[in-house]
């Protein structure tokens, strides 16, 4: 018997693509081998997003390409997964009958079972939990994408309602993973030569807030990450803004794997807006924040979040969040037309902004943060930064792309065995999202050792 093939399409954030490879790696170990042609698939799983609303229509118009498959081959089983049924439930099966199977964020460690009870019935399933399962918080096996780099979720959910955000809908309320099962599997990556993980949740920092009796916070966390043999670098999103306590940013300081970088959302710069978003915290609350943590971390790289056109959002506090960014300098910024979603308060709110101003002021902090994300990359030049090596380069697969420890892309020729290996590279050009370099000898970055005359 050939093995079955299995496809999935990811929309969306990192915790949907870190879902996507425990969903393959639980299929994988039930006899499944994963394809990237859909063409080919006998089971196609799409793994949606419902964080603005251009990510359902994609959803949409790729389901919709599926049901053609489908009517040319009808043996192809469609299951869906992810944000949008954790939110909607039946919506899918009543909009698409021709899908076969439904499940969502909470309950994805039970796919196999699932997929059986489908192949076995040809009936639609829809099952989708309210809690998070027990398993779903386990070590589970992954089919990563990267050998080099690893994402570890350390909570499922969040407790925070921003007024705009649909996540809390289709995430859940927070529940950290406990800390002995992310070690576990941080062990277990470096076990496997990773070298790299990125610790994932919805608001990392309130890490341990839930965990009955309370003994560990988000920076206990980190310290005991930093203390598995063979990773070599830490990493973490997302934070908030209010549950970034002085003791994690000494652990920032501290701790030498945690990386010098950090994602920071602010999402407005007017605090009448923020207020409104009801983030808690004010422009000048966020700006000292990040005053402290240069201050203890000082060539810290930062990012953040920004949303234009949130409703009521007038010239003036648009100009605010310019501000933000002219007193901020991040080093890039993931920018976003502010985007209606169902079961969310921010609709409600008057004047919403029509889509034209929203287009102008996306575009206008665009090409403001070109120009800063350039002047951030610039001082680069000339020097030799340490590059964990992650592949090939796609734009150019003769070279190799890897970051620095700031999260810059950094693209340079090189031997293919020096992937997963952290090299020394002297970068040549800085661009505006990457950086061009050159292996540098690894002698040159050792330091001069005086012989001492016997
Ligand atoms: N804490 C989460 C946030 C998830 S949403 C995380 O782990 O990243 C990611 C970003 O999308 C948010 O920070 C916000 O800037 C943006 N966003 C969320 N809801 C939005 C909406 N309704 N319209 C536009 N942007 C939105
Ligand atoms: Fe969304 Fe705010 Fe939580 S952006 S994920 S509700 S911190």
């Amino acid at each position: 018997m050939t093995p079955k093939k299995l496809a999935i399409v990811t929309y969306g954030c990192q915790m949907n693509k870190y879902d996507s490879e425990r969903i393959a790696g639980l299929l994988q170990q039930a006899g499944y081998t994963l394809t990237a042609d859909v063409r080919q698939a006998h089971l196609v799983l799409l793994n949606t997003c419902s964080v603005r609303e251009k990510a359902d229509q994609k959803f949409y118009s790729e389901l919709g390409r599926l049901k053609r498959l489908k009517t040319r081959r009808p043996e192809l089983l469609i299951g869906v997964c992810g944000c949008i049924p954790q939110r909607a439930r039946d919506e899918i099966l009543q909009r698409a009958p021709y899908v076969d199977l439904v499940f969502g964020t909470l309950n994805l460690s039970r796919v196999v079972e699932l997929v059986r009870q489908v192949e076995e019935t040809r009936e639609p399933v829809l099952e989708i939990t309210d809690e998070v399962l027990d398993d779903d918080l386990g070590v589970l096996p992954v089919a990563r994408d990267s050998r080099v780099t690893a994402f570890v979720s350390v909570m499922q959910g969040c407790n925070k309602h921003c007024s705009f955000c649909v996540v809390p809908a289709t995430r859940g309320p927070q529940v950290s993973r406990p800390l002995p099962v992310v070690l576990e599997e941080v062990r277990r990556l470096a076990e496997a030569g990773y070298r790299e993980v990125t610790l994932l949740g919805q608001n990392v920092n309130a890490y341990g807030k839930d965990l009955r009796p309370r003994r560990v916070d988000f920076a206990d966390l980190l310290a005991a990450v930093n203390a598995v043999d063979g990773i070599a670098r830490i990493r973490f999103v997302t934070s908030h803004p209010l549950d970034f306590t002085p003791r994690l940013i000494a652990a920032m300081a501290e701790l030498d794997k945690v990386c010098e970088y950090l994602h920071l959302p602010f999402q407005a710069g007017s605090n009448r807006i923020l207020k409104l978003m009801r983030r808690g915290y004010t422009a000048e609350a966020y700006r000292e924040l990040i005053a402290q943590i240069r201050e203890a971390v000082p060539d810290i790289a930062l990012s953040t979040d920004v949303i234009v056109g949130f409703p009521g959002e007038t010239e003036e506090d648009f100009l605010e969040t310019r501000r933000m960014l002219e007193l901020v300098r991040f080093d890039s910024i993931f920018l976003f037309k502010y985007s209606p979603r169902p079961g969310t308060l921010a609709p409600q709110l008057p004047n919403p902004v029509p889509e034209a101003v929203k287009q102008r002021r996306f575009e206008g902090l665009l090409n403001m943060q070109k120009r800063i994300a350039l002047a951030a990359n610039l001082p680069y030049e000339g020097r030799t930064v340490e590059v964990l090596v992650e592949g090939p380069s796609k734009k150019d697969p003769a070279k190799l792309t890897g970051r620095t420890r700031t999260n810059k892309i950094v693209n340079f020729a090189g031997d293919a065995r020096l992937i997963g290996e952290l090299v020394p590279v002297r970068i040549t050009r800085a661009g505006l999202y990457a950086l061009e370099g050159e292996l540098a000898s690894a002698s040159a970055t050792l330091p001069l050792v005086e012989v001492a005359a016997s």
